[in-house]
């Protein structure tokens, strides 16, 4: 542990940072976590926290006791992406945590979640795992919950918390709960916005203010495609098209409508919006992604 560990009984009051409890062993997080009573929300997250993980932990301490574990996971990164680059700011992150209202901090090191090295058994996460973002990202979502499974092992929340950012995450995530009775419940958390409009996410650390409103053609587009969602689906790719075009230092990687629970594409009624877009920075390319719900109607 690498900081004091006072009795973490169903604290109502925040802790000062100094004074959060952060388990790094599996020993650890199994002493401090015997140490809180009462229901426990999760929030999984891989550092370079925030406000949009604080409002994750925010919602959770409505619920009870909240965990945040911070571990970059090897696993869900494909050759080429930014694994080795990825912000690791653990100072800063545990700040955030204790200003949210978080009691306990899991912060292990890649050799302590895999301690066998590289997984032989992961999750599968079906078809919806080669589709849309896993398309772009192979063996991607099968990284994300295997780490998801091993981590709700490790902690066993009541509740754990994820935002709709990544909404095909969520959708998977909730499926597997489902598909293999998972004991816990999956809480999505609406996108956590700058005032802008740019959804907050760790890579937003790579924009510089130049890039700022190229990354907000993002937004723009399912703001665009929100508005004309009535007159339907080729409406709404049009329209979310158009505001792109007016951004060509954008690289537009995914554009998809479809329907929330079986992500396959949407003709009518609730339907999410997903966009992801390439931009160029200044240590390599930098990838954004944003969705939105809509209700479509026929056209
Ligand atoms: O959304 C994330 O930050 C990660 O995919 C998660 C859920 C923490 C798993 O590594």
């Amino acid at each position: 542990m690498t900081t004091l560990g006072t009795s973490a009984k169903r604290r109502s009051s925040k802790l000062p940072a100094g004074q959060l409890p952060v388990a790094q062993s599996r020993e650890e997080l199994v002493r401090e976590r015997a140490k809180l009573r009462g229901p426990i929300g999760l929030v999984m997250t891989m550092g370079a926290l925030h406000d949009g993980h604080g409002s994750l932990i925010r919602e959770a301490t409505k619920f009870g006791n909240v965990m945040v574990t911070i571990f970059v996971n090897p696993l869900q990164f494909g050759a080429g992406e930014d694994l080795d680059r990825y912000p690791r700011t653990l100072g800063a992150d545990l700040e955030l945590c204790a200003r949210a209202g978080a009691c306990l901090v899991f912060a292990p090191t890649p050799d302590v979640v895999y301690p066998n090295g590289s997984p032989l058994v992961r999750i599968d996460p079906g078809p919806g795992g080669a589709m849309l973002e896993g398309a772009s990202r192979p063996g991607h979502f099968a990284g994300v919950l295997t780490v998801v499974n091993k981590m709700l092992n490790l902690t066993r929340p009541d509740r754990a918390y994820f935002g709709e950012k990544d909404f095909q995450q969520l959708t998977l995530i909730e499926r597997m709960v489902a598909d293999l009775d998972m004991p816990v419940t999956i809480e999505g958390v609406p996108t956590w916005r700058d005032p802008d409009g740019l959804a907050m996410s760790s890579r937003n650390r790579y924009l510089s203010a130049g890039h700022r409103p190229t990354a907000l053609a993002l937004s723009q587009a399912l703001a665009a495609g929100s508005k004309v969602a009535a007159h339907g689906r080729e409406a709404v790719l049009d329209a979310a098209r158009a505001a792109f075009a007016a951004h060509p230092d954008l690289k537009v990687d995914r554009l998809d409508l479809v329907d929330p629970v079986t992500l396959e594409d949407a003709t009518s009624g609730p339907s999410r919006l997903l966009v992801a877009g390439i931009l160029t920075g200044q240590t390599g390319p930098i990838r954004l992604i944003d969705n939105t719900a809509l209700t479509l109607g026929v056209a």
